[in-house]
């Protein structure tokens, strides 16, 4: 594994620069595989020791990298030392480098490779909570919550791979006004047989019916307004409507969750906090952090200068609380609850605002846990469509994603031999959905796109599947040449030892996932890997070689299979083994 080789560049380093090598590990770095072969598995950089105060930052720094790289001695692992620009390269013996990385495929625990390295120690912080998907009953599943979703789902894996304990919450928007509209628009417009047949369909079409006839109809209005006082008095009649409505919305949803490979610990909302935030309005009074605005509303002052030049509102001129308002109630009681030391919300950029709110207010309460809370925001998609229109329902965008898998599938002449093309289609289409997500920065907006996403070349998520099904194909076939052991001096091509170079590279991709809980990185990495490993399918036969070739090239297959599948079930895509 790459903490071996780390380990043992650190130990060098240490000796030579009389410090402890433990300093020297985060330095070392793996070199990343380019077009050209490298010589090189590792550098480290010296302005890096120079502004950890390893190195005196003063004088020449490429003099100080030519000296430092002659005092360091090569040996039998590290067997070439040198001074590159600014940097020291290491290549290390190459049949350690194989034997090192591939040993513990054999093993049975493949899917801890990696995750040992002492990179990632430092990233395990005890229990995270992660709050993710948050759609809003009766209202559109729309984009920004299937990226929620998504996103949400790979840092919760990622925390919890690294060994976190990981709370998984769904914080549903299960409270407002919209739910006295809904109440009384089910009186008019409902049908609870409807409701039982397609739930999410029906609770949406008698919103939108009741939101249109509130437009003129004031009788509507009132009504809503009466349904609405009623349920935060927790009236029988009310709630037990409402609670319908949410329990049916829940088991819908868990269902479709499903199939998308998520699921949550807690299903909260913000009706449970409709009470909490009205002692969290008291407590703001009784600090003094309160204050009534000309509008009559109940503001907190959150302007440097306090001159009330900016304010976050939290009570309305008729006493009733809002959105930031339960938010604070929610996450003050999670604390209690949960005793997480790390919060993570997952939402939208146009939430950016609310959440910096949210944790300056909290902050200003006394509650300095918020300095661990943290916003993940992603930019907006546009034109999410299938073929009969706006996707409405998460449900849409996953059966369109599955039959237009599907039909690209019904050309290649696998698909004739599989056990269910449908379950396939599914997990295919999904990996696409998530790497068309994943692949740039979360902050920018993209152009969803079935036809580009689905493409089984190019740096796509069908290409992912696809690669890892045909190295299982490979390994099937040669289950009878594979052995416990082999030789590590066999796999000396170029192809070879750059596919172990870039395995060299995963702790820190997760490593640099973690710090920014930005996907990309890893995505990149597992495509890059897929590039290589086609590479190597054509340049490194096992048909046909001799056993003792054939059996380490299915060693290095296998490992680089391990490393995708492992990756890919971080990002939240289940690999398939045929396709
Ligand atoms: N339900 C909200 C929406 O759809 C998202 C909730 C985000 N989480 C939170 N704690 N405010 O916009």
């Amino acid at each position: 594994m790459a903490c071996f080789f780390r380990r043992r560049i650190a130990a060098k380093l240490g000796s030579t620069l009389q410090h402890p090598e433990e300093a020297f590990i985060p330095a070392v770095t793996a070199v990343p595989v380019m077009k050209k072969q490298q010589t090189a598995d590792f550098k480290v950089s010296v302005s890096t020791l120079r502004v950890n105060g390893i190195l005196p930052s003063r004088g020449d720094i490429q003099l100080q990298t030519e000296d430092l790289a002659c005092k360091l001695k090569q040996d039998s692992v590290v067997e070439e030392i040198s001074a590159g620009r600014g940097v020291i390269n290491f290549k290390v013996n190459r049949k350690f480098l194989a034997q090192k990385l591939l040993e513990p495929f054999g093993k049975g625990d493949d899917d801890k490779f990696g995750l040992n390295s002492e990179l990632l120690v430092s990233l395990k912080r005890g229990t995270t909570l992660v709050e993710y998907s948050s759609p809003n009953i009766a209202k559109k599943f729309h984009a920004g919550h299937l990226r929620s979703t998504i996103i949400g789902n790979f840092i919760a894996n990622l925390k919890q791979s690294l060994g976190n304990n990981v709370i998984r919450m769904n914080y549903l928007g299960d409270w407002g006004m919209q739910f006295g509209l809904l109440g009384a628009g089910f009186d008019q417009f409902g049908c609870l047989e409807k409701l039982k047949q397609n739930p999410l369909q029906h609770l949406f079409e008698v919103y939108v019916q009741v939101n249109k006839e509130a437009e003129h109809n004031e009788d509507i209005k009132q009504a809503a307004r009466d349904f609405f006082r009623q349920l935060e008095q927790h009236e029988s009649q009310a709630v037990s409507l409402w609670k319908q409505f949410r329990e049916i919305t829940v088991t819908e949803y868990q269902r479709v969750y499903k199939r998308l490979g998520v699921h949550f610990d807690v299903y909260c909302g913000e009706s449970f906090h409709q009470d909490q935030a009205q002692e969290v309005v008291q407590q703001l009074q009784s600090r003094g952090l309160l204050k009534t605005s000309e509008k009559g509303t109940g503001v907190v002052d959150l302007s440097p200068q306090g001159d009330m030049s900016s304010v976050c509102t939290l009570l309305r001129s008729d006493g009733t609380t809002l959105y930031i308002t339960r938010d604070i109630a929610a996450a003050i009681n999670r604390k209690e609850k949960y005793q997480f030391d790390e919060m993570i919300y997952v939402t939208d950029k146009s939430q950016e605002n609310h959440f910096s709110q949210l944790f300056q207010i909290l902050l200003s309460m006394g509650h300095s846990w918020a300095d661990r809370c943290r916003h993940v925001s992603f930019g907006l998609v546009q034109g999410m469509k299938t073929r009969t229109g706006e996707v409405v329902f998460l449900e849409d965008v996953l059966d369109e994603a599955r039959a237009r898998m599907l039909h690209n599938m019904s050309q290649s002449s696998t698909t004739k031999d599989m056990d269910n093309p449908e379950d396939t289609a599914e997990k295919v289409g999904i990996s696409a959905l998530n790497i068309q997500d994943f692949k740039g920065p979360l902050q920018s907006d993209y152009k969803f796109d079935w036809d580009r996403m689905l493409q089984a070349q190019g740096d796509t998520g069908v290409f992912l599947q696809y690669t890892h099904a045909r190295l299982c194909s490979l390994m099937q076939r040669n289950e009878g040449v594979q052995a416990a052991t082999f030789d590590p001096s066999l796999l000396r091509e170029h192809t070879s030892v750059t596919i172990l170079q870039h395995l060299l590279r995963y702790d820190e991709v997760l490593y640099q996932s973690a710090q920014d809980l930005q996907p990309k990185h890893l995505v990149t990495f597992l495509l890059k890997l897929c590039h290589l490993i086609a590479a190597a399918h054509r340049e490194l036969p096992v048909k046909g070689s001799p056993q003792d070739v054939a059996q380490a090239r299915l060693r290095l297959f296998s490992g680089a299979c391990s490393v995708l599948a492992n990756g890919m079930r971080i990002l939240g895509i289940t690999p398939v083994d045929k396709m």
